[in-house]
């Protein structure tokens, strides 16, 4: 039997599937590049990002490159720009000065490459093939070109100008939630074998055991931080790692970014409008050093990326590990706050449908959440389908977010889902909570 002409059972609910998230993330593409004129998509809002035209057409280049050559075997569209939009060979600090595709040229490309995929997704049989299995290479692109959504999103953040995208608040707080939670000692399973759409770096799963430790309920929020910045926290080396002390001196850091002071209190600038802080929303836009020193200020720690799992994922009932906090449903508006449905993270509180079997809250969605774990493979880590998706980047050089952001979409966004970059990073949508290990008389069963 050849692969090409078997329509399996389960096939078309996949192909209809697939589409739709196709689609749906194209929306979001299309509203974050027409939100604004061809002049500021060709500008470089910061030298960190690149210009909105750059990410829009490397987009529609990775899908090419992935589904139109290599799952559909088909001629190049455009190879002639691969090297254009190739990551690794253009920094972003020179992506402005490249002949990049004007708008106009961009837009078409991508409706190019998509009627190939469209088509090809018509006739694509989901062999054992690991690329085209379960539909993996769709949902690799969807992550993709989701997880650049949420690049330009920041770059949104970064831009100056009156305000262009608009969404409602994010809801009230539902719930009281505050303190600590005591997770006990013991093993449980971290990574995933089973879900399809997984990356490599989320693979294989594998026994973890960690002692006892406590974990916030929720982030650390605008409130408490305020208060280690008004302590003086930013001017006290005591606090902070001898690499984050030299950085805050660099940097000049004196709080997170888009702060400034209005009279006794503080502002935020949140998409071009400027607002007060709220003091019960989790506190975003921290590099890794200022979360490091906030935690130390307190008598805590990060938490382990491991710590980090076991407390969004491990059911004390079961034994098992989930795929989400509140279990192995897809998240929908009640559980957590993602998909850019909102444009700044919700109060605590604001999602109790979403905590974890122990009462943690908020894991997932609001803020990416810095751990204390620099960037490896899980043992037994094999790369797949390229080396540059993850392996490039492990080593010491950067920090493992977890748990996804208000921008970050659903469909790049897991128990499992691992985000990583520099520890002088915050103009991701960065916050953490703290951790510390479990005192004696707190761990006894
Ligand atoms: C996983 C968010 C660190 O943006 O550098 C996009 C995702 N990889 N294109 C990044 C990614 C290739 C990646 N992060
Ligand atoms: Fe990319």
């Amino acid at each position: 039997m050849t692969g090409a002409t078997t329509r399996q059972p389960g096939a078309e609910q996949l192909r209809s599937r697939i589409a739709a998230e196709l689609e749906r993330t194209r929306a979001r593409t299309a509203l974050l590049t027409e939100a604004v004129d061809e002049a500021d998509l060709v500008r470089q809002h910061s030298p960190l990002m690149s210009p909105l035209v750059w990410d829009l057409a490397h987009v529609g280049n990775q899908e090419e490159l992935w589904l139109v050559r290599d799952v559909g075997g088909r001629e190049p569209v455009r190879r002639d720009i691969d090297d254009l939009y190739d990551a690794f060979k253009q920094p972003r600090r020179d992506r402005p000065s490249l002949p990049l595709l004007p708008p106009q040229e961009a837009r078409a490309y991508l409706l190019t490459v998509r009627d190939k995929v469209l088509d090809l997704l018509d006739r694509v049989a989901f062999t054992d093939r690991p690329l085209v299995a379960d539909g993996f290479a769709f949902g690799m692109i969807v992550q993709h070109e989701q997880q650049h959504d949420e690049t330009m999103l920041a770059t949104h953040q970064l831009r100056a100008g009156p305000a262009v995208l608009h969404a409602p608040p994010p809801p009230e707080p539902r719930a009281s939630v505050g303190g600590e939670v005591l997770i006990p000692a013991g093993e449980f399973t971290m990574g995933t074998d089973t879900d399809p759409w997984a990356l490599d770096n989320e693979r294989p799963a594998h026994r973890v055991h960690l002692p006892a430790y406590v974990i916030d309920a929720a982030p650390v929020t605008n409130g408490r931080y305020r208060e280690f910045i008004a302590d003086g926290g930013y001017d006290d080396p005591r606090w902070w790692s001898p690499a984050g002390w030299r950085h805050r001196q660099e940097a000049g850091l004196s709080a997170p970014m888009h702060w400034r002071r209005d009279g006794d209190g503080w502002a935020y600038r949140r998409f071009g409008r400027w607002a007060p802080v709220r003091d019960d929303e989790p506190v975003v836009h921290v590099c890794y050093h200022e979360a490091w020193a906030y935690a130390a200020w307190a008598g805590r720690r990060l938490p382990t990326e491991a710590e980090w799992e076991k407390a969004a994922r491990w059911d004390p009932a079961t034994g098992r590990s989930r795929r989400y906090p509140w279990g192995d449903e897809d998240p929908t508006a009640e559980h957590a706050n993602l998909g850019q449905r909102h444009l700044w993270p919700a109060p605590v509180g604001a999602y109790p449908a979403g905590a974890s079997p122990l009462g943690v809250h908020q894991l997932v969605g609001d803020v990416w959440e810095w751990t204390s774990t620099t960037f490896r493979g899980h043992p037994g880590f094999r790369a797949f389908p390229y080396r540059e998706y993850s392996e490039v980047f492990f080593g010491d050089d950067y920090q493992v977010l977890r748990g996804g952001s208000f921008g970050t979409d659903l469909a790049a966004c897991r128990g499992t889902f691992r985000n990583w970059d520099y520890p002088i990073r915050r103009q991701i949508f960065s916050g953490f909570r703290c951790a510390r290990d479990a005192r004696p008389e707190e761990s006894q069963p």
